[in-house]
């Protein structure tokens, strides 16, 4: 089996390549090592930009450093593939408002082109989306609870309304490769899904104010920086482990019902931003330095995936529990204290 990874040095790519190079598959990344984000975490950025690709090359993945927006290279590399998962983007809602260019480029273009490579061969691929193209309009329908926001029912399936609310380029361009996605299943036959994913967070994530906040406040709390709050510690979201993330690409490949799937924790793993915290703090032992500012445009402050979807279709389900991928996520930036800068 081969397999190319779009962003295989990202945070979600990067554990894409591990999983199937140790299931012995020949596994390809093609990754820009962009990474705008890690400019303004305030880490070491060059050891950062490069720690996935390190890890990858030491496990045999092979690296292009390359851009999707470049649709040669996407075929050139796409030829002989049994399986491709599209996940370089640009993720950020705040860098898609600063540069709507850049977003749409990254995000329309290159999944346009990575799908014109998987029509031109017949390759199944998944493309990752986010739960954010529901918009912000959920906001209205939630509850102020003690630690969290509260909603009834408290999860969202796929036939909820999309794109409500404050939209920002990121819904635009994101919402856009998903309908080019359904384009292709409709119009070409390709066995193609998009993910809507919930936060996710585990090793290799150098996540930042922007985009990654689990790894932001584990990464923070063990620096003793501050951390920022946007708006209230009460936001809450369905996180996803890493590991789990990545069974779902595995799921739909062996699968291969096309469509759209809400991928998230769903509501074994409901988490506000304050309680994530708590728990980082209790598990640190290190008290954390927190600050409030105000909300930013776009920000959805309750999502929980109903995945029932995803159990049903793909046979799907995530495992790991909050306590125990938190763990492993402080263990990995404590072995790793250096990178960040500390
Ligand atoms: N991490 C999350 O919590 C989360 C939540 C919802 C959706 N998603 C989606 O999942 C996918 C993966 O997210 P992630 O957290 O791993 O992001 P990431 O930023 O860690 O990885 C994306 C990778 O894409 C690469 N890239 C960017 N532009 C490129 C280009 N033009 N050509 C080639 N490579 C390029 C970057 O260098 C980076 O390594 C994205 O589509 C994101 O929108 C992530």
């Amino acid at each position: 089996m081969k397999v190319l990874v779009t962003g295989g040095c990202g945070f979600l790519g990067s554990h894409v390549c591990e999983y199937y190079i140790k299931k012995g598959a020949e596994v390809v990344s093609i990754d820009s090592l962009t990474k705008y984000e890690l400019r303004r975490t305030g880490y070491a950025v060059e050891g950062a930009r490069y720690y996935n690709w390190n890890l990858l090359k030491e496990l045999g993945v092979s690296l292009i450093k390359g851009d999707i927006r470049n649709k040669q290279e996407l075929f050139e590399l796409s030829k002989d593939c049994d399986y491709i998962i599209h996940t370089a983007a640009q993720p950020a809602m705040t860098i898609s408002i600063e540069d709507i260019e850049l977003d749409f480029t990254t995000n329309v273009l290159g999944t346009l082109n990575v799908l014109e490579a998987a029509r031109n061969y017949s390759i199944p691929i998944v493309n990752c989306s986010s739960i954010h193209i529901y918009g912000n309009k959920i906001n209205r329908t939630i509850k102020e609870g003690e630690t969290r926001f509260l909603r009834e029912p408290q999860s969202i399936d796929e036939n909820y309304p999309i794109m409500e609310g404050n939209l920002t380029p990121l819904h635009a361009s994101k919402r856009s490769a998903e309908i080019y996605v359904q384009t292709y299943i409709d119009t070409y036959g390709l066995e193609a899904a998009t993910f809507r994913l919930t936060g996710m967070y585990g090793p290799n994530q150098f996540g930042g104010e922007d985009h990654g906040w689990v790894a932001n406040f584990v990464i923070r709390t063990l620096l003793r920086l501050p951390i920022k709050i946007f708006g209230t510690d009460k936001q809450v979201r369905d996180i996803l482990y890493v590991s789990d993330a990545v069974e779902a690409f595995d799921a739909f490949y062996k699968n291969k019902k096309p469509g759209i799937y809400n991928i998230g924790g769903g509501v074994k793993t409901i988490i506000s931003l304050g309680e994530c915290l708590k728990i980082i703090s209790e598990i640190t032992d290190i008290e954390q330095n927190i600050s409030y500012g105000p909300q930013r445009l776009g920000d959805l402050w309750y999502f929980v995936c109903d995945i029932l979807k995803a159990k049903n279709e793909l046979g799907w389900e995530p495992k790991v529990s909050n306590q125990t991928g938190v763990t492993k996520l402080i263990n990995w930036v404590k072995y790793n204290i250096e990178i960040f800068g500390g």
